[in-house]
Protein backbone atom coordinates (compact mmCIF):
# COMPACT_ATOMS: atom_id res chain seq x y z
CA UNK A 1 0.00 0.00 0.00
CA UNK A 2 2.93 2.55 0.94
CA UNK A 3 5.04 1.34 -1.95
CA UNK A 4 1.67 1.96 -4.12
CA UNK A 5 1.10 5.92 -2.62
CA UNK A 6 4.59 6.72 -2.92
CA UNK A 7 4.15 5.65 -6.89
CA UNK A 8 1.30 7.33 -7.38
CA UNK A 9 2.74 10.67 -5.99
CA UNK A 10 5.63 10.44 -7.96
CA UNK A 11 3.79 9.99 -10.68
CA UNK A 12 1.53 12.84 -10.28
CA UNK A 13 4.87 14.81 -9.34
CA UNK A 14 6.07 13.45 -12.61
CA UNK A 15 3.00 14.96 -14.80
CA UNK A 16 2.80 18.42 -12.53
CA UNK A 17 6.88 19.44 -13.41
CA UNK A 18 6.06 18.17 -17.10
CA UNK A 19 2.84 20.76 -17.52
CA UNK A 20 4.81 23.35 -15.40
CA UNK A 21 7.89 22.88 -18.03
CA UNK A 22 5.49 22.69 -21.01
CA UNK A 23 3.42 26.60 -19.51
CA UNK A 24 6.81 28.18 -18.93
CA UNK A 25 8.63 26.95 -22.33
CA UNK A 26 4.75 27.81 -24.00
CA UNK A 27 6.06 31.75 -22.22
CA UNK A 28 9.42 31.88 -22.88
CA UNK A 29 9.45 30.29 -26.38
CA UNK A 30 6.01 31.28 -27.39
CA UNK A 31 7.32 32.14 -31.30
CA UNK A 32 9.08 28.71 -31.72
CA UNK A 33 6.52 26.74 -30.63
CA UNK A 34 3.84 28.38 -32.73
CA UNK A 35 5.51 27.96 -35.81
CA UNK A 36 6.03 24.19 -34.78
CA UNK A 37 2.21 23.93 -34.71
CA UNK A 38 2.26 25.69 -38.42
CA UNK A 39 5.06 23.52 -39.19
CA UNK A 40 4.07 20.88 -42.32
CA UNK A 41 5.71 17.79 -40.19
CA UNK A 42 2.91 18.70 -37.74
CA UNK A 43 -0.20 19.63 -39.64
CA UNK A 44 0.59 20.47 -43.14
CA UNK A 45 2.63 23.08 -44.98
CA UNK A 46 1.25 26.56 -44.83
CA UNK A 47 -1.56 27.66 -46.96
CA UNK A 48 -2.73 31.31 -48.33
CA UNK A 49 -5.10 31.12 -45.90
CA UNK A 50 -2.62 31.40 -43.33
CA UNK A 51 -1.48 34.69 -45.01
CA UNK A 52 -2.02 38.23 -43.05
CA UNK A 53 -2.42 40.39 -45.97
CA UNK A 54 -1.47 43.71 -45.43
CA UNK A 55 -3.39 46.95 -46.29
CA UNK A 56 -1.06 49.99 -47.45
CA UNK A 57 -1.32 52.69 -49.75
CA UNK A 58 1.58 52.26 -52.79
CA UNK A 59 4.14 54.49 -52.30
CA UNK A 60 5.66 57.30 -54.31
CA UNK A 61 6.87 56.09 -57.78
CA UNK A 62 10.86 56.54 -57.72
CA UNK A 63 11.42 55.58 -61.52
CA UNK A 64 11.07 58.20 -64.86
CA UNK A 65 7.76 56.57 -65.64
CA UNK A 66 6.21 55.67 -63.16
CA UNK A 67 6.10 52.34 -62.02
CA UNK A 68 6.27 51.62 -58.33
CA UNK A 69 9.67 49.59 -58.49
CA UNK A 70 10.87 46.93 -55.99
CA UNK A 71 12.91 49.33 -54.21
CA UNK A 72 10.05 51.58 -53.51
CA UNK A 73 8.27 48.54 -51.94
CA UNK A 74 11.03 47.45 -50.28
CA UNK A 75 10.71 50.28 -48.24
CA UNK A 76 7.42 50.17 -46.87
CA UNK A 77 8.75 46.98 -45.25
CA UNK A 78 6.50 44.34 -43.76
CA UNK A 79 5.45 41.48 -46.08
CA UNK A 80 6.46 43.63 -49.07
CA UNK A 81 10.28 44.22 -47.46
CA UNK A 82 10.10 39.69 -47.36
CA UNK A 83 8.97 39.73 -51.24
CA UNK A 84 10.95 42.37 -52.33
CA UNK A 85 14.05 40.29 -51.00
CA UNK A 86 13.02 37.03 -52.46
CA UNK A 87 12.15 38.44 -55.43
CA UNK A 88 15.94 39.44 -55.42
CA UNK A 89 16.89 36.24 -54.92
CA UNK A 90 15.80 34.89 -58.44
CA UNK A 91 19.89 36.50 -59.01
CA UNK A 92 20.39 33.27 -57.78
CA UNK A 93 19.28 31.04 -60.61
CA UNK A 94 22.37 31.45 -63.02
CA UNK A 95 22.41 28.10 -64.67
CA UNK A 96 22.55 28.30 -68.49
CA UNK A 97 22.64 25.37 -70.75
CA UNK A 98 23.29 26.16 -74.00
CA UNK A 99 21.59 24.40 -76.50
CA UNK A 100 22.95 24.22 -79.27
CA UNK A 101 26.28 22.46 -78.25
CA UNK A 102 23.88 19.94 -76.06
CA UNK A 103 21.46 19.28 -79.10
CA UNK A 104 23.27 19.91 -81.76
CA UNK A 105 21.01 18.84 -85.14
CA UNK A 106 19.20 22.16 -83.64
CA UNK A 107 21.40 24.22 -85.97
CA UNK A 108 20.31 22.54 -88.68
CA UNK A 109 16.61 22.60 -88.18
CA UNK A 110 16.74 26.30 -87.08
CA UNK A 111 19.21 27.04 -89.88
CA UNK A 112 18.72 30.46 -91.20
CA UNK A 113 16.99 31.84 -88.16
CA UNK A 114 18.58 33.33 -85.23
CA UNK A 115 18.00 30.28 -82.55
CA UNK A 116 20.53 28.78 -84.79
CA UNK A 117 23.66 30.85 -84.06
CA UNK A 118 22.32 31.24 -80.59
CA UNK A 119 20.01 29.54 -77.69
CA UNK A 120 20.70 29.03 -74.16
CA UNK A 121 18.30 28.00 -71.98
CA UNK A 122 16.55 30.47 -69.15
CA UNK A 123 17.57 31.50 -65.81
CA UNK A 124 16.61 33.97 -63.09
CA UNK A 125 14.03 36.86 -63.45
CA UNK A 126 17.18 39.51 -62.39
CA UNK A 127 18.91 38.74 -65.47
CA UNK A 128 16.13 39.11 -68.18
CA UNK A 129 17.51 42.57 -69.21
CA UNK A 130 21.47 42.01 -69.25
CA UNK A 131 20.46 38.96 -70.94
CA UNK A 132 18.16 40.74 -74.25
CA UNK A 133 20.45 43.07 -73.87
CA UNK A 134 23.66 40.81 -74.73
CA UNK A 135 22.18 38.19 -77.27
CA UNK A 136 23.58 37.70 -80.61
CA UNK A 137 20.25 37.28 -81.80
CA UNK A 138 19.08 40.59 -83.79
CA UNK A 139 16.43 42.72 -82.07
CA UNK A 140 14.39 44.01 -85.15
CA UNK A 141 12.10 46.57 -82.78
CA UNK A 142 11.61 47.30 -79.77
CA UNK A 143 8.66 44.89 -79.19
CA UNK A 144 11.83 41.96 -77.71
CA UNK A 145 11.19 43.85 -74.83
CA UNK A 146 7.58 42.52 -73.88
CA UNK A 147 8.96 39.80 -71.08
CA UNK A 148 12.11 40.89 -70.35
CA UNK A 149 10.60 44.29 -68.17
CA UNK A 150 7.95 46.05 -66.56
CA UNK A 151 9.22 49.32 -67.95
CA UNK A 152 7.98 48.27 -71.05
CA UNK A 153 4.26 46.94 -70.51
CA UNK A 154 3.87 50.78 -68.57
CA UNK A 155 5.10 52.34 -71.83
CA UNK A 156 2.50 50.00 -74.20
CA UNK A 157 -0.35 51.31 -71.52
CA UNK A 158 0.90 55.15 -71.31
CA UNK A 159 1.48 54.78 -75.00
CA UNK A 160 -0.19 52.24 -77.00
CA UNK A 161 0.75 49.81 -79.63
CA UNK A 162 2.88 52.10 -81.52
CA UNK A 163 5.84 51.50 -79.28
CA UNK A 164 6.06 47.90 -80.07
CA UNK A 165 8.08 49.07 -83.60
CA UNK A 166 10.46 52.13 -81.81
CA UNK A 167 13.96 51.55 -82.12
CA UNK A 168 15.22 48.93 -79.70
CA UNK A 169 18.54 50.91 -78.33
CA UNK A 170 16.18 53.61 -77.88
CA UNK A 171 13.60 52.05 -75.53
CA UNK A 172 16.26 50.00 -74.23
CA UNK A 173 17.78 53.15 -72.87
CA UNK A 174 15.03 53.86 -70.51
CA UNK A 175 14.43 50.20 -69.23
CA UNK A 176 15.14 50.19 -65.21
CA UNK A 177 14.09 47.20 -63.90
CA UNK A 178 13.96 43.34 -65.31
CA UNK A 179 10.37 41.78 -64.51
CA UNK A 180 8.96 43.03 -61.43
CA UNK A 181 6.28 44.06 -58.95
CA UNK A 182 4.15 46.20 -61.88
CA UNK A 183 4.61 42.85 -64.55
CA UNK A 184 1.97 41.00 -61.96
CA UNK A 185 0.50 43.41 -59.82
CA UNK A 186 0.72 47.03 -61.60
CA UNK A 187 1.06 49.51 -58.83
CA UNK A 188 -1.22 48.20 -56.17
CA UNK A 189 1.40 45.25 -55.58
CA UNK A 190 -0.93 43.08 -54.34
CA UNK A 191 -1.69 44.51 -50.97
CA UNK A 192 -4.59 41.57 -50.93
CA UNK A 193 -2.52 39.20 -52.94
CA UNK A 194 -4.81 40.91 -55.78
CA UNK A 195 -3.08 39.96 -59.28
CA UNK A 196 -3.73 43.00 -61.95
CA UNK A 197 -3.15 41.24 -65.47
CA UNK A 198 -0.69 44.46 -67.41
CA UNK A 199 0.16 42.93 -71.00
CA UNK A 200 -2.34 44.77 -72.49
CA UNK A 201 -2.35 41.79 -75.04
CA UNK A 202 -3.43 38.95 -73.34
CA UNK A 203 -6.68 40.74 -72.33
CA UNK A 204 -6.77 41.57 -76.04
CA UNK A 205 -6.37 37.41 -77.01
CA UNK A 206 -8.66 36.30 -74.45
CA UNK A 207 -10.92 38.49 -73.86
CA UNK A 208 -13.64 37.20 -70.94
CA UNK A 209 -11.76 34.01 -71.40
CA UNK A 210 -9.39 35.65 -69.29
CA UNK A 211 -11.38 35.30 -66.51
CA UNK A 212 -11.41 31.74 -66.54
CA UNK A 213 -7.76 30.72 -65.72
CA UNK A 214 -6.80 31.46 -62.05
CA UNK A 215 -4.86 35.00 -61.90
CA UNK A 216 -1.61 33.21 -60.08
CA UNK A 217 -1.60 31.35 -63.84
CA UNK A 218 -2.13 34.03 -65.73
CA UNK A 219 0.13 36.45 -64.13
CA UNK A 220 2.86 34.10 -65.65
CA UNK A 221 1.05 33.38 -68.29
CA UNK A 222 1.56 37.03 -69.95
CA UNK A 223 5.36 35.85 -70.87
CA UNK A 224 5.69 32.05 -70.17
CA UNK A 225 3.44 31.37 -73.66
CA UNK A 226 3.15 30.97 -77.38
CA UNK A 227 3.63 34.19 -78.38
CA UNK A 228 3.98 36.16 -82.42
CA UNK A 229 4.63 39.59 -83.58
CA UNK A 230 1.64 40.79 -85.63
CA UNK A 231 2.41 41.27 -89.42
CA UNK A 232 1.15 44.94 -89.43
CA UNK A 233 1.70 46.95 -86.40
CA UNK A 234 3.91 43.76 -84.33
CA UNK A 235 2.31 43.64 -81.99
CA UNK A 236 2.92 40.85 -79.29
CA UNK A 237 -0.12 38.68 -79.27
CA UNK A 238 -0.80 34.95 -78.30
CA UNK A 239 -2.37 32.88 -81.14
CA UNK A 240 -5.92 31.62 -79.71
CA UNK A 241 -9.10 33.43 -78.01
CA UNK A 242 -9.65 30.33 -75.47
CA UNK A 243 -8.19 27.93 -73.15
CA UNK A 244 -9.19 25.03 -75.98
CA UNK A 245 -7.40 27.27 -78.75
CA UNK A 246 -4.12 26.37 -76.70
CA UNK A 247 -3.18 23.09 -78.57
CA UNK A 248 -0.65 22.69 -81.17
CA UNK A 249 -3.03 21.70 -83.02
CA UNK A 250 -5.28 24.47 -82.85
CA UNK A 251 -2.32 26.98 -82.86
CA UNK A 252 -0.91 25.42 -85.84
CA UNK A 253 -4.64 25.71 -88.10
CA UNK A 254 -4.83 29.57 -86.36
CA UNK A 255 -0.87 30.27 -88.47
CA UNK A 256 -1.65 28.02 -91.05
CA UNK A 257 -5.06 30.67 -91.70
CA UNK A 258 -3.56 33.80 -90.93
CA UNK A 259 -3.85 36.51 -94.22
CA UNK A 260 -0.89 38.67 -94.22
CA UNK A 261 -0.78 41.88 -95.06
CA UNK A 262 0.15 40.88 -98.60
CA UNK A 263 -2.55 38.77 -99.40
CA UNK A 264 -1.06 35.70 -99.29
CA UNK A 265 -2.29 32.89 -96.39
CA UNK A 266 -0.34 31.39 -93.64
CA UNK A 267 1.84 32.71 -90.43
CA UNK A 268 5.92 32.11 -90.79
CA UNK A 269 8.26 33.47 -88.56
CA UNK A 270 11.37 32.76 -91.35
CA UNK A 271 11.78 31.21 -94.70
CA UNK A 272 14.46 29.05 -94.53
CA UNK A 273 17.16 29.37 -97.24
CA UNK A 274 17.94 25.93 -97.88
CA UNK A 275 14.65 23.98 -97.56
CA UNK A 276 12.53 26.90 -98.79
CA UNK A 277 10.17 26.08 -95.75
CA UNK A 278 7.93 28.69 -94.35
CA UNK A 279 8.69 27.85 -90.39
CA UNK A 280 7.69 28.57 -87.02
CA UNK A 281 9.72 28.78 -83.99
CA UNK A 282 7.76 28.31 -80.67
CA UNK A 283 8.39 30.03 -78.13
CA UNK A 284 7.90 28.79 -74.52
CA UNK A 285 4.07 27.31 -74.24
CA UNK A 286 4.34 26.78 -70.06
CA UNK A 287 1.14 28.06 -69.62
CA UNK A 288 -0.65 25.99 -72.85
CA UNK A 289 1.06 22.70 -71.86
CA UNK A 290 -0.34 23.29 -68.06
CA UNK A 291 -3.41 24.22 -68.73
CA UNK A 292 -4.03 21.57 -71.20
CA UNK A 293 -2.29 18.97 -68.79
CA UNK A 294 -3.68 16.78 -65.31
CA UNK A 295 -3.03 19.37 -62.49
CA UNK A 296 -4.94 22.31 -64.61
CA UNK A 297 -8.25 22.63 -62.40
CA UNK A 298 -6.17 21.41 -59.40
CA UNK A 299 -3.32 23.67 -59.40
CA UNK A 300 -2.42 27.63 -60.06
CA UNK A 301 1.88 28.07 -61.17
CA UNK A 302 2.69 29.46 -57.87
CA UNK A 303 1.85 26.61 -55.89
CA UNK A 304 4.64 24.34 -57.46
CA UNK A 305 6.82 27.55 -57.80
CA UNK A 306 6.00 29.94 -55.22
CA UNK A 307 6.84 28.22 -51.41
CA UNK A 308 4.48 29.99 -48.62
CA UNK A 309 7.05 30.97 -46.33
CA UNK A 310 7.26 32.71 -43.00
CA UNK A 311 9.94 34.95 -41.94
CA UNK A 312 11.46 35.40 -38.39
CA UNK A 313 8.79 37.50 -37.39
CA UNK A 314 6.15 35.59 -38.08
CA UNK A 315 5.32 36.82 -41.49
CA UNK A 316 3.30 34.61 -43.57
CA UNK A 317 3.71 35.58 -47.59
CA UNK A 318 4.46 34.00 -51.23
CA UNK A 319 8.18 33.77 -51.32
CA UNK A 320 8.41 35.20 -54.41
CA UNK A 321 12.29 33.33 -55.50
CA UNK A 322 10.97 31.30 -58.25
CA UNK A 323 12.27 27.57 -57.72
CA UNK A 324 11.60 24.35 -59.30
CA UNK A 325 9.49 22.40 -56.80
CA UNK A 326 12.18 19.67 -57.17
CA UNK A 327 14.45 21.57 -55.11
CA UNK A 328 12.22 23.20 -52.12
CA UNK A 329 11.61 21.29 -49.31
CA UNK A 330 8.07 23.04 -48.87
CA UNK A 331 7.11 22.68 -52.14
CA UNK A 332 7.75 18.86 -51.95
CA UNK A 333 6.17 18.69 -48.77
CA UNK A 334 2.46 19.88 -50.52
CA UNK A 335 2.62 17.36 -53.35
CA UNK A 336 2.43 14.35 -50.66
CA UNK A 337 -1.57 15.68 -50.40
CA UNK A 338 -2.13 13.89 -53.61
CA UNK A 339 0.96 11.70 -54.48
CA UNK A 340 1.39 10.64 -51.19
CA UNK A 341 4.54 8.67 -50.16
CA UNK A 342 6.25 8.81 -53.86
CA UNK A 343 9.33 10.24 -54.43
CA UNK A 344 8.64 12.87 -56.29
CA UNK A 345 12.16 13.92 -57.35
CA UNK A 346 12.65 10.60 -58.76
CA UNK A 347 9.66 10.10 -60.13
CA UNK A 348 9.91 13.68 -62.26
CA UNK A 349 13.44 12.78 -63.53
CA UNK A 350 12.44 9.62 -64.65
CA UNK A 351 9.39 10.69 -67.09
CA UNK A 352 11.21 13.79 -67.95
CA UNK A 353 14.54 11.17 -69.43
CA UNK A 354 11.88 9.73 -70.97
CA UNK A 355 10.14 12.89 -72.71
CA UNK A 356 14.32 14.04 -73.63
CA UNK A 357 14.75 11.00 -74.80
CA UNK A 358 12.31 10.76 -77.30
CA UNK A 359 13.27 14.22 -78.10
CA UNK A 360 16.71 13.53 -79.32
CA UNK A 361 15.31 10.66 -81.30
CA UNK A 362 12.97 12.81 -83.08
CA UNK A 363 15.44 15.93 -83.30
CA UNK A 364 17.82 13.47 -85.05
CA UNK A 365 14.99 12.05 -87.44
CA UNK A 366 14.16 15.80 -87.92
CA UNK A 367 17.30 16.98 -88.98
CA UNK A 368 17.79 13.75 -92.12
CA UNK A 369 14.76 15.24 -92.97
CA UNK A 370 15.99 18.75 -93.48
CA UNK A 371 18.86 17.24 -95.35
CA UNK A 372 16.83 15.21 -97.48
CA UNK A 373 14.75 18.39 -98.30
CA UNK A 374 17.70 20.63 -98.67
CA UNK A 375 19.04 17.55 -101.43
CA UNK A 376 15.83 17.43 -103.26
CA UNK A 377 15.30 21.32 -102.98
CA UNK A 378 18.67 21.27 -104.81
CA UNK A 379 18.86 18.88 -107.50
CA UNK A 380 15.68 20.30 -108.67
CA UNK A 381 14.27 17.13 -109.98
CA UNK A 382 10.78 17.75 -108.05
CA UNK A 383 8.28 19.79 -109.28
CA UNK A 384 7.80 22.80 -107.15
CA UNK A 385 4.18 21.48 -106.23
CA UNK A 386 5.49 18.36 -104.86
CA UNK A 387 7.94 20.20 -103.02
CA UNK A 388 5.75 22.42 -101.58
CA UNK A 389 3.85 19.43 -100.05
CA UNK A 390 7.12 18.11 -98.56
CA UNK A 391 7.80 21.88 -97.14
CA UNK A 392 4.24 21.84 -95.24
CA UNK A 393 4.68 18.59 -93.78
CA UNK A 394 8.21 19.89 -92.68
CA UNK A 395 6.76 22.88 -91.57
CA UNK A 396 3.99 20.86 -89.15
CA UNK A 397 6.71 18.22 -88.08
CA UNK A 398 9.33 20.83 -86.57
CA UNK A 399 6.58 23.07 -85.27
CA UNK A 400 5.27 19.71 -83.36
CA UNK A 401 8.53 18.97 -82.20
CA UNK A 402 9.77 22.67 -81.14
CA UNK A 403 6.50 23.18 -79.10
CA UNK A 404 7.33 19.81 -77.23
CA UNK A 405 11.28 20.96 -77.06
CA UNK A 406 10.95 24.42 -76.10
CA UNK A 407 8.57 23.75 -73.15
CA UNK A 408 11.14 24.36 -69.95
CA UNK A 409 9.47 21.28 -68.21
CA UNK A 410 10.44 18.54 -70.19
CA UNK A 411 7.55 16.81 -70.33
CA UNK A 412 6.87 17.46 -66.22
CA UNK A 413 4.26 20.10 -66.93
CA UNK A 414 1.68 17.06 -69.32
CA UNK A 415 3.78 14.22 -70.56
CA UNK A 416 0.81 13.12 -72.32
CA UNK A 417 1.19 16.53 -74.66
CA UNK A 418 4.85 16.07 -75.04
CA UNK A 419 4.80 12.18 -76.27
CA UNK A 420 1.22 12.91 -78.41
CA UNK A 421 3.40 16.14 -80.07
CA UNK A 422 6.95 14.21 -80.81
CA UNK A 423 4.97 11.01 -82.08
CA UNK A 424 3.14 13.63 -84.58
CA UNK A 425 6.46 14.96 -85.66
CA UNK A 426 7.58 11.22 -86.20
CA UNK A 427 4.52 10.52 -88.04
CA UNK A 428 4.78 14.28 -90.23
CA UNK A 429 8.57 12.94 -91.26
CA UNK A 430 8.20 10.26 -92.24
CA UNK A 431 5.38 11.23 -94.67
CA UNK A 432 7.95 13.60 -95.82
CA UNK A 433 10.66 11.16 -96.08
CA UNK A 434 8.43 9.19 -98.00
CA UNK A 435 7.98 11.33 -100.66
CA UNK A 436 11.31 12.50 -101.02
CA UNK A 437 11.84 8.39 -101.96
CA UNK A 438 13.48 7.54 -98.86
C1 LIG B 1 7.19 39.80 -67.62
C2 LIG B 1 7.47 38.46 -68.13
C3 LIG B 1 7.48 37.29 -67.19
C4 LIG B 1 6.54 36.95 -66.23
C5 LIG B 1 5.29 37.70 -65.87
C6 LIG B 1 6.99 35.72 -65.64
N1 LIG B 1 8.16 35.31 -66.23
FE1 LIG B 1 9.30 33.74 -65.68
N2 LIG B 1 10.73 34.26 -67.02
C7 LIG B 1 10.62 35.29 -67.93
C8 LIG B 1 11.83 35.34 -68.76
C9 LIG B 1 12.08 36.31 -69.90
C10 LIG B 1 12.69 34.33 -68.27
C11 LIG B 1 14.09 33.99 -68.77
C12 LIG B 1 15.07 34.95 -68.15
C13 LIG B 1 16.50 34.86 -68.70
O1 LIG B 1 16.97 33.76 -69.01
O2 LIG B 1 17.13 35.93 -68.82
C14 LIG B 1 11.97 33.68 -67.16
C15 LIG B 1 12.49 32.65 -66.39
C16 LIG B 1 11.77 31.96 -65.42
C17 LIG B 1 12.27 30.84 -64.66
C18 LIG B 1 13.68 30.28 -64.71
C19 LIG B 1 13.75 29.25 -65.76
C20 LIG B 1 15.01 28.41 -65.72
O3 LIG B 1 15.14 27.58 -66.65
O4 LIG B 1 15.81 28.54 -64.81
C21 LIG B 1 11.23 30.38 -63.88
C22 LIG B 1 11.24 29.20 -62.93
C23 LIG B 1 10.10 31.23 -64.13
N3 LIG B 1 10.46 32.19 -65.06
C24 LIG B 1 8.86 31.05 -63.55
C25 LIG B 1 7.84 32.01 -63.61
C26 LIG B 1 6.62 31.94 -62.84
C27 LIG B 1 6.23 30.81 -61.92
C28 LIG B 1 5.92 33.08 -63.11
C29 LIG B 1 4.61 33.55 -62.51
C30 LIG B 1 4.58 33.65 -61.05
C31 LIG B 1 6.69 33.84 -64.09
N4 LIG B 1 7.85 33.16 -64.34
C32 LIG B 1 6.30 35.05 -64.65
C33 LIG B 1 9.56 36.16 -68.06
C34 LIG B 1 8.48 36.23 -67.20
C1 LIG C 1 5.97 37.10 -61.82
C2 LIG C 1 4.81 37.63 -61.16
C3 LIG C 1 4.98 38.37 -59.86
C4 LIG C 1 5.88 39.35 -59.57
C5 LIG C 1 6.99 39.89 -60.44
C6 LIG C 1 5.56 39.81 -58.24
N1 LIG C 1 4.52 39.09 -57.74
FE1 LIG C 1 3.64 39.33 -55.92
N2 LIG C 1 2.50 37.68 -56.26
C7 LIG C 1 2.48 36.94 -57.41
C8 LIG C 1 1.63 35.79 -57.22
C9 LIG C 1 1.35 34.72 -58.27
C10 LIG C 1 1.13 35.86 -55.90
C11 LIG C 1 0.20 34.87 -55.20
C12 LIG C 1 -1.19 35.21 -55.55
C13 LIG C 1 -2.17 34.22 -54.97
O1 LIG C 1 -2.07 33.85 -53.80
O2 LIG C 1 -3.09 33.86 -55.69
C14 LIG C 1 1.68 37.09 -55.34
C15 LIG C 1 1.37 37.58 -54.06
C16 LIG C 1 1.78 38.81 -53.58
C17 LIG C 1 1.29 39.43 -52.37
C18 LIG C 1 0.22 38.89 -51.42
C19 LIG C 1 0.85 38.13 -50.28
C20 LIG C 1 1.35 36.77 -50.69
O3 LIG C 1 2.54 36.51 -50.42
O4 LIG C 1 0.60 35.97 -51.27
C21 LIG C 1 1.95 40.62 -52.24
C22 LIG C 1 1.81 41.63 -51.13
C23 LIG C 1 2.85 40.74 -53.37
N3 LIG C 1 2.72 39.62 -54.17
C24 LIG C 1 3.71 41.79 -53.55
C25 LIG C 1 4.67 41.84 -54.56
C26 LIG C 1 5.74 42.81 -54.62
C27 LIG C 1 5.97 43.93 -53.62
C28 LIG C 1 6.47 42.53 -55.72
C29 LIG C 1 7.76 43.16 -56.18
C30 LIG C 1 8.84 43.23 -55.17
C31 LIG C 1 5.84 41.38 -56.36
N4 LIG C 1 4.78 40.97 -55.61
C32 LIG C 1 6.25 40.81 -57.56
C33 LIG C 1 3.14 37.23 -58.58
C34 LIG C 1 4.15 38.19 -58.70
C1 LIG D 1 2.23 20.46 -60.16
C2 LIG D 1 3.26 21.41 -60.02
C3 LIG D 1 3.54 22.41 -61.11
C4 LIG D 1 2.71 23.40 -61.56
C5 LIG D 1 1.28 23.69 -61.15
C6 LIG D 1 3.49 24.16 -62.49
N1 LIG D 1 4.74 23.64 -62.59
FE1 LIG D 1 6.29 24.44 -63.63
N2 LIG D 1 7.42 22.82 -63.16
C7 LIG D 1 7.04 21.79 -62.34
C8 LIG D 1 8.08 20.78 -62.34
C9 LIG D 1 8.05 19.48 -61.57
C10 LIG D 1 9.11 21.26 -63.18
C11 LIG D 1 10.45 20.59 -63.50
C12 LIG D 1 11.45 21.09 -62.54
C13 LIG D 1 12.82 20.51 -62.69
O1 LIG D 1 13.15 20.00 -63.76
O2 LIG D 1 13.60 20.64 -61.73
C14 LIG D 1 8.68 22.56 -63.66
C15 LIG D 1 9.45 23.38 -64.48
C16 LIG D 1 9.09 24.68 -64.84
C17 LIG D 1 9.96 25.63 -65.50
C18 LIG D 1 11.41 25.38 -65.87
C19 LIG D 1 12.28 25.91 -64.78
C20 LIG D 1 12.94 24.92 -63.95
O3 LIG D 1 13.27 25.25 -62.80
O4 LIG D 1 13.19 23.78 -64.42
C21 LIG D 1 9.24 26.78 -65.69
C22 LIG D 1 9.73 28.05 -66.34
C23 LIG D 1 7.92 26.53 -65.16
N3 LIG D 1 7.86 25.26 -64.63
C24 LIG D 1 6.89 27.45 -65.19
C25 LIG D 1 5.59 27.15 -64.81
C26 LIG D 1 4.44 27.99 -65.10
C27 LIG D 1 4.52 29.32 -65.81
C28 LIG D 1 3.36 27.36 -64.57
C29 LIG D 1 1.91 27.77 -64.69
C30 LIG D 1 1.44 28.01 -66.05
C31 LIG D 1 3.82 26.14 -63.93
N4 LIG D 1 5.16 26.03 -64.11
C32 LIG D 1 3.01 25.25 -63.21
C33 LIG D 1 5.88 21.72 -61.62
C34 LIG D 1 4.80 22.56 -61.78
C1 LIG E 1 -4.16 18.54 -55.59
C2 LIG E 1 -3.53 17.28 -55.92
C3 LIG E 1 -2.12 17.31 -56.46
C4 LIG E 1 -1.03 17.94 -55.91
C5 LIG E 1 -0.95 18.80 -54.68
C6 LIG E 1 0.07 17.60 -56.77
N1 LIG E 1 -0.33 16.78 -57.79
FE1 LIG E 1 0.82 16.03 -59.27
N2 LIG E 1 -0.75 15.02 -60.02
C7 LIG E 1 -2.03 15.05 -59.50
C8 LIG E 1 -2.88 14.21 -60.33
C9 LIG E 1 -4.37 13.93 -60.11
C10 LIG E 1 -2.07 13.69 -61.37
C11 LIG E 1 -2.48 12.74 -62.49
C12 LIG E 1 -2.27 11.34 -62.03
C13 LIG E 1 -2.50 10.32 -63.13
O1 LIG E 1 -2.92 10.66 -64.21
O2 LIG E 1 -2.18 9.15 -62.88
C14 LIG E 1 -0.73 14.22 -61.14
C15 LIG E 1 0.35 13.95 -61.96
C16 LIG E 1 1.61 14.49 -61.79
C17 LIG E 1 2.70 14.35 -62.72
C18 LIG E 1 2.64 13.62 -64.05
C19 LIG E 1 2.09 14.62 -65.05
C20 LIG E 1 2.00 14.11 -66.42
O3 LIG E 1 1.47 14.85 -67.27
O4 LIG E 1 2.49 13.00 -66.71
C21 LIG E 1 3.76 15.04 -62.21
C22 LIG E 1 5.12 15.20 -62.85
C23 LIG E 1 3.34 15.60 -60.96
N3 LIG E 1 2.02 15.27 -60.73
C24 LIG E 1 4.15 16.37 -60.15
C25 LIG E 1 3.71 16.99 -58.98
C26 LIG E 1 4.58 17.73 -58.09
C27 LIG E 1 6.09 17.89 -58.29
C28 LIG E 1 3.81 18.18 -57.07
C29 LIG E 1 4.22 19.01 -55.89
C30 LIG E 1 5.01 20.20 -56.15
C31 LIG E 1 2.45 17.74 -57.34
N4 LIG E 1 2.43 17.01 -58.49
C32 LIG E 1 1.36 18.05 -56.55
C33 LIG E 1 -2.45 15.74 -58.41
C34 LIG E 1 -1.66 16.57 -57.63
Amino acid sequence: MEKRNQAAKLIIGAIVAILALLFIGGIVFAKPMMYHLKNRDQIGPLTRDDIVYQEVEAPAASSEDGTVNAADWKNVGGMFKEIAVTMGDNDKNTYIVDYLEQDPYLVNIYEGFGFAKEYGSARGHEYTLEDVAKTQRPHANANCLTCKTPNFAKLVNDQGVGVYTMSFDEVMANMEESVSCYSCHGNSAGNRGEIEITHSYVLKALGSEASAIDPATLSCGQCHIEYYFTPDDKETMMPYHSVEGMTPEAILAYYDSMVLPDGTTGFADWTQESTGARLLKAQHPEMETYLTGKHAQLLNCADCHMPIEQSEDGTIYHSHTLVSPLADETLLSTCVQCHGDTDMVEFVHRLQERVTDRETATGNRLSAFNDALTEAVAAGKMSEEDLNAVRKLYRDAQWYFDFCYVENAEGAHNSDLAFRCLDTSDALIEQGMALLGN
